[in-house]
């Protein structure tokens, strides 16, 4: 069975083709390497022992994207990973953030739906929520006002699906609301590799762990939570890895309730980000050097989900706890700056 997998070079993409090759699936990267390196690709094959196929392709060129689903015309499914990802980025060039996120989907939808059948997974984000009234946040939580032009090309991204699948019976659909991704492979053979200054919290931590960042500064101390820093759901990478590959069973075995679905990915638990750093601080035997500064603006105080729909239905749970994950986080840092 011959799946293709966008941004399959990247951090969550590539820990979703070991997952997919080690259920035997057949898989097609397209990957334009703006964000990755195919370097990753050696990586992966270290861990299965199976290359994937990898074209490198621009997915805003519809034309290209014609011509890769007429080779590639047994293709059954599609996990939908390229996107540009930084929030801030976004905030400064949305029309690059819509161009990307938004045409590609648009190219791949008109593709998948000339078949008979195909089943389509979206990397979707708990962003789409914003601050949530209530926790944990379950599927039906409203959609907020999107906080930048990144989390609403996830919440348009879900609405162009649900708009098609509305009127194309033969598309499956399903979006991943994905929390807070973290961690590497435990074969520490691939993992997340932040270009320049990392945005996010854990890698600015392994980061800072290694000596490669003087310092973390925790984004404010005075939110409403139980040490005052901002609570997260942070899952571990092989875990969300796993929810893909379950998700697009789903779909192939036709076991979907309705042709297009959302579910949320999380661990069901918050962390704050003291005890991230805690975390950190036990599996590596390291004190970590921080300080206390302004909170970052667009930053939510809690988001953390409710998993019950994803257990129930995808018959999927996250395994790993936060201090197995970040033990996969640091291995990694070491192993890459070593
Ligand atoms: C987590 C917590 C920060 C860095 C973002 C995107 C979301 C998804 C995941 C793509 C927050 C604090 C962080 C630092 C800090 N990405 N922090 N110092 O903002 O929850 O989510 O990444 O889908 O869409 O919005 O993740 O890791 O940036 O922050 O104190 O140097 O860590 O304030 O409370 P976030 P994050």
């Amino acid at each position: 069975m011959k799946v293709l997998v966008t941004g399959g070079l990247g951090f969550i993409g590539s820990h979703t083709v070991v997952e997919l090759q080690n259920e035997g699936f057949e898989v097609v990267i397209i990957d334009d390497c703006s964000n990755s390196s195919e370097k990753v690709l050696e990586g992966i094959t270290a861990i299965t022992g199976k290359s994937p196929l990898f074209e490198k392709l621009d997915l805003k060129e519809k034309s290209l994207v014609e011509d890769f689903f007429k080779r590639h015309h047994d293709i059954e499914g599609v996990i939908h990973f390229a996107a540009s990802k930084a929030v801030g980025e976004s905030v400064d060039k949305p029309l690059l953030y819509y161009e990307n996120n938004i045409g590609t989907l648009v190219y791949l939808l008109k593709e998948l739906s000339k078949k008979d059948r195909s089943s389509f997974i979206f990397s979707s984000s708990c962003t789409v929520y914003g601050q949530a009234d209530k926790m944990p946040i379950t599927e039906d939580a409203p959609v907020k006002e999107a906080e930048s032009p990144y989390g609403n090309t996830k919440q348009m991204g879900e609405e162009i699906i649900r708009d098609t699948c509305k009127v194309t019976p033969n598309l499956n659909a399903i979006a991943l609301r994905y929390f807070n991704p973290m961690g590497a492979h435990p074969s520490a053979e691939i993992g997340e590799l932040p270009i320049g200054i990392p945005q996010n919290l854990v890698p600015f931590i392994t980061q800072t762990g290694v000596g490669l960042r003087e310092e973390l500064s925790v984004f404010g101390d005075d939110y409403p939570t139980r040490d005052g820093t901002c609570v997260r759901d942070y899952i571990y990478v092989v875990d969300l890895a796993k929810a893909h590959v379950v998700a697009l069973q789903r779909l192939l075995a036709k076991k979907n309730k309705a042709n297009y679905e959302v579910f949320n990915v999380g661990t069901g638990k918050g962390s704050t980000v003291l005890e991230v750093i805690k975390s950190f601080e036990k599996v590596s035997g390291k004190k970590l050097k921080y300080k206390i500064v302004a909170r970052r603006p667009g930053d939510i105080t809690a988001a953390y989900a409710d998993t019950t729909l994803a257990n129930e239905e995808l018959g999927w749970k996250s395994q790993y706890t936060l201090d197995e994950a970040m033990k996969s986080a640091w291995d990694w840092e070491q192993k890459i700056r070593n």
